[in-house]
């Protein structure tokens, strides 16, 4: 499949961004795809990469990159993803690709998140794509109505399971006027393995590409 020139322009330029050497934290999409691509078109040479998909890992592996365990890895100097909605704080929604839960581990134990997007992602405020939440399968139902309380309309991605064996609701309908609040309230439901709302620990930089060319947020 033909790779969209912006994600390809963006990718390019994360991968310029990552010193050599380094201990790298990748996250999982196909902007994602695009940048780990780059980093072999340009023959960036890191120590190894802690992958937040099987897929992630897998693209790395063919392409030549030592994939290791966030365990074998202090902290990360780099990590750097997609996302689904960003906000001008830098809040994200994340887990359209279902690699939530992984990626918040990952962005945790970074010191530096570098979010990679086209500016069709940037938002005023996020919730207009559904928010992904992993939930323990039997926890499904309870979760779903511990939504609908609080307003959303929460649909199972049917068909899918993570790489950590639990199910996706996308929860669409929600306010989400205050990220942070929303994400420590919905981390307190019991059954919620990992919100998509990255506001706890946002992006550090965000990388956009679109018609007028790069741009930092
Ligand atoms: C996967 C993610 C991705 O970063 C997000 O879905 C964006 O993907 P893409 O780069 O394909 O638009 O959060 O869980």
């Amino acid at each position: 499949m033909a790779v969209d020139p912006y994600k390809q322009q963006v990718a390019h330029a994360a991968a310029e961004q990552v010193p050599e050497g380094i201990t790298l934290g990748v996250g999982s999409g196909s902007t994602v795809n695009a940048f780990i691509d780059a980093l072999a078109a340009r023959r960036v040479r890191i120590r190894a990469a802690v992958a937040a998909s099987e897929a992630s890992a897998q693209r790395l592996l063919a392409r030549g990159f030592e994939v290791i365990d966030l365990n074998q890895a202090d902290e990360i100097p780099l990590y750097v993803d997609g996302a689904d909605e960003i906000d001008a704080k830098r809040h994200l929604i994340k887990g359209g690709g279902a690699a939530l839960t992984r990626e918040k581990i990952i962005a945790a134990a970074s010191r530096r998140f570098l979010c990679i997007a086209d500016d069709s992602k940037l938002v005023d405020r996020l919730g207009r794509f559904p928010l992904p939440i992993e939930v323990i399968p039997m926890a499904r139902s309870f979760v779903a109505r511990q939504l609908v309380k609080r307003g959303g309309r929460p649909a199972w991605r049917e068909n899918v399971v993570t790489d950590n064996g639990n199910l996706i609701l996308d929860v669409s309908g929600l306010r989400i006027d205050d990220a942070v609040a929303w994400e420590k309230d919905l981390n307190n439901i019991p059954g919620i393995v990992t919100v998509g709302l990255f506001a706890l620990r946002p992006a550090d930089e965000v990388l956009l590409v679109g018609a007028k060319g790069l741009r930092e947020l």
